[in-house]
């Protein structure tokens, strides 16, 4: 879609910085296009396939911004962290100031795979129970991971503070002390707690895939992260139930 918006409302959308500093930076000669440096705050602009130079690096204009993190452990997703530093501090400052937030969240030792963007409906959309998206863990166990736990967590686990049993979607042994298991609801330290109540405990915890979106096809070192393209984003629907 073509949008025409004025250089400085452009650059305070893609998360440079209020408007007048946006437009001091452009009266500042730190902003060019094609090469060519644009002094007026006012140069209107078509903002499809629109990539800006500003202070000497490429930045190409996203209306909104679809992030996938590979998620380290200490990083807490809340907007207010208390005890680790949070994970918007692992993405450009850009993304602070255009208001970038995680997708749910995960725990701060939880590790993998993490949603993020500024677009509200999306985030709504991911984090509705409504929508059954998958989700993938790797769970590191305390004891041994037997048939029983695994026939346990399927058949489904009463949480103290849910009025009906949890069950996994899917769940199988890795090896001795690892399991998989495949949830849809995303309720509050979930995987954690179906373990706890199943009479094991969790001792390290990795999202892997969300919907058909997995880590490794993403492929991306603890602490990085990349921009989702159409196809990506694509994965993240939930599959129809079949009939
Ligand atoms: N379940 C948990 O217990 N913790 C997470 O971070 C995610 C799912």
């Amino acid at each position: 879609m073509s949008t025409r918006l004025s250089l400085d409302r452009i650059l305070q959308s893609q998360g440079f910085g209020s408007r007048k500093y946006c437009r001091q930076l452009i009266d500042d000669g730190e902003v060019s296009i094609d090469g060519a440096v644009v002094t007026d705050y006012r140069a209107s602009l078509d903002t499809a396939g629109l990539v800006l130079t500003v202070f000497g690096e490429e930045w190409v204009y996203r209306a909104n911004v679809y992030i996938a993190l590979n998620k380290p452990a200490n990083f807490e997703c809340s907007r207010k962290p208390s005890h680790h530093p949070g994970v918007l501090t692992l993405l450009p400052e850009q993304m602070s100031w255009r208001d970038v937030q995680p997708v749910g969240r995960l725990d701060h030792d939880t590790t993998g795979l993490l949603l993020m963007s500024d677009d509200g409906a999306f985030i709504h959309a991911q984090s509705s129970p409504r929508r059954h998206v998958p989700k993938l863990y790797e769970a590191t166990t305390h004891d041994p991971v037997t048939p029983e736990l695994i026939a346990h967590l399927l058949a489904g686990v009463q949480l103290h503070d849910e009025p009906a049993p949890l069950a996994a979607v899917t769940c199988r042994m890795l090896d001795a002390h690892r399991l998989e298991i495949v949830l849809e609801q995303g309720k509050y330290h979930q995987v954690k707690r179906m373990l706890a109540a199943a009479g094991n405990h969790c001792s390290a915890l990795c999202r892997t895939a969300i919907g058909s979106l997995t880590l490794q096809a993403l492929d991306l070192a603890e602490g990085e992260w990349c921009y989702l393209e159409p196809a990506q984003l694509a994965l993240l629907v939930p599959a129809p139930a079949v009939a």
